[in-house]
């Protein structure tokens, strides 16, 4: 498979959300290397659970912006954040278990999904964090 890169088309618009994403694909790249070496299962397992540890913090980071926002897909957003990690759960122990799942599987899953969130639910998001956070950043001038 092919490295999985960071492309401006995926941007939101909003630096830190894209620093976030840009380290999640980082690590997903490191699965991707990990699985080509052929390294044993708790060196992927590492990689496996890196990832699922940054994509919470990352998650939890968006959906800490979804009241502020007054976010109308938040419900929606949140689904797809929670349907995610439970999948790459699911398969990671389907494939741990020897039941027919490789772990390229795995990674292909992993790669369609940021790609279509990154380009599709967190776009919508990422427009109105940015109007937010200049908002704010008026206020604060406002005040000073
Ligand atoms: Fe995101
Ligand atoms: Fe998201």
């Amino acid at each position: 498979m092919q490295k999985f890169e960071w492309l401006e088309k995926y941007s939101v618009g909003v630096k830190q959300i894209d620093e976030h994403h840009k380290k999640i694909i980082a690590v997903t790249n490191d699965l991707a290397e990990a699985i080509r070496a052929g390294v044993g299962g708790e060196a992927i397992d590492n990689v496996v659970q890196e990832l699922l540890n940054y994509v919470k913090f990352h998650f939890a980071y968006e959906q800490e912006y979804f009241d502020k926002l007054e976010y109308p897909d938040s419900q929606k957003h949140k689904l797809e954040h929670l349907e995610f990690t439970k999948k790459v759960i699911s398969i990671y122990q389907n494939y741990a278990k020897g039941q027919g799942l490789l772990a390229s599987d795995l990674l292909r899953f992993i790669c369609d999904w940021l790609q279509s969130h990154f380009m599709g639910t967190d776009q919508e998001f990422g427009r109105r964090l940015q109007v937010y956070l200049s908002e704010e950043e008026f206020q604060v001038e406002i005040k000073r």
